[in-house]
């Protein structure tokens, strides 16, 4: 099959539709990073995205609608919290998981009775959503494991021939996945850390739980994965510790350091050789997973510089400790 990069236009939106209403894959562009899209009421459909990412068949997919109006036609909404989050933060980089209603086929939420629901905020991806006229279904649209994607070309490395389309037009701004938090209970509970942060689910709804307070909880399956990782081997440092940069890069052969402007200028004066992933952690985390698929096939290894732990910091540091594979995955 031949994949193309389409235009982000209505016609091309409404080609793409036609394929999704017939139970098709396209790929599309959201602010956090890119989708492959299927209809969220088809199993069939559905069973194609698992296929094409290879991806592991008990890790539920998120649903992206084009507008919050529709979140209840698909889940309910019965908690304080759902509200404030809601109406604070959607559309947006952030996915509620809340209870299903039928309507969203088994397959989409792997047999749980939850599902997570999305609003992007970007407009080629609602346009796109509303030209369905269904819920669609979207994992990141990357190979199983592999960095995600923020721009089309990303897309096709990984998936071509396994797809007709891919809608383009931009590259994703944030650059990592959603915030996804369980809102099921008052409390809400991150499962995933995004570019919402604790901070500001806190302002909103006076509470939060943090991934580690939640660990084992299987109600994220998709967090027991490697994921993120680059194809040559990724050695972490902390924030600003050059002289481990320095011994690392000189370890390993044919490697790179990529960290924040500052500490990237420190290493050049040692002649260590650095690409700078931008002055803070809103711009690092943008550009994390372009750096590691740009530089992985001319590295041995990639060192990575941690980032302190504010704002996106949280975010950011777990794509890192992910792609460096220092998360124990050995669960599975
Ligand atoms: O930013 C994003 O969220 C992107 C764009 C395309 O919207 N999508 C994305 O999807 O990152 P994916 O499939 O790569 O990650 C979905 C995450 C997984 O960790 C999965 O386990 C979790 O959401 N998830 C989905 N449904 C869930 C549910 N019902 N309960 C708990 N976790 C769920
Ligand atoms: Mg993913």
């Amino acid at each position: 099959m031949e994949t193309k990069i389409l235009k982000p236009t209505l016609q091309n939106f409404l080609i793409c539709a036609d394929i999704i209403r017939s139970g098709g894959v396209v790929a599309f562009p959201t602010e956090t990073v890119y989708g492959l899209g299927a209809d969220a009421t088809n199993n069939l459909a559905v069973s194609k995205v698992f296929n094409v990412k290879g991806r592991p068949q008990d890790n539920p997919l998120i649903v992206h609608l084009h507008d919050k109006t529709d979140i209840e036609k698909y889940g309910f909404i019965k908690t304080e919290c759902a509200r404030q989050i809601i109406k604070t933060f959607m559309p947006g980089p952030i996915t509620i998981v809340v209870k299903k209603r039928p309507i969203i086929c088994e397959s989409v939420t792997c047999g749980l009775d939850s599902v997570g629901l999305r609003v992007p905020v970007s407009q080629i991806a609602r346009d796109f959503i509303k030209a369905c006229n269904l819920p669609i279904a979207a994992p990141s649209a990357n190979s199983s494991g592999r960095p995600s994607p923020t721009n089309a070309n990303h897309v096709m490395e990984d998936l071509k021939g396994k797809l007709e389309y891919i809608i383009g037009g931009e590259s994703s701004e944030i650059g990592i996945e959603s915030t996804v938090v369980d809102v099921t209970e008052n409390v809400p509970k991150i499962l995933r850390y995004g570019a919402i942060t604790p901070q500001m689910i806190i302002a909103a709804c006076g509470n939060v739980l943090l991934p580690s307070a939640v660990e084992g909880d299987k109600r994220s399956p998709g967090t027991r994965y490697k994921h993120y990782a680059p194809s040559c081997k990724v050695v972490l440092f902390k924030r600003g510790d050059v002289n481990s940069a320095e011994e690392a890069y000189k370890k390993y052969d044919l490697s790179k350091v990529i960290g924040f402007e500052d500490t990237c200028n420190i290493l050049k004066l040692r002649s260590v050789k650095t690409i700078s992933a931008g002055a803070d952690a809103l711009e690092y985390a943008s550009k994390l997973y372009d750096l590691m698929r740009a530089e992985e096939k001319t590295n041995h290894a990639l060192i990575l510089e941690i980032s302190d732990t504010s704002s996106i910091g949280d975010a950011l540091n777990d794509r890192i400790l992910r792609a460096a594979g220092t998360i124990d995955f050995s669960e599975k």
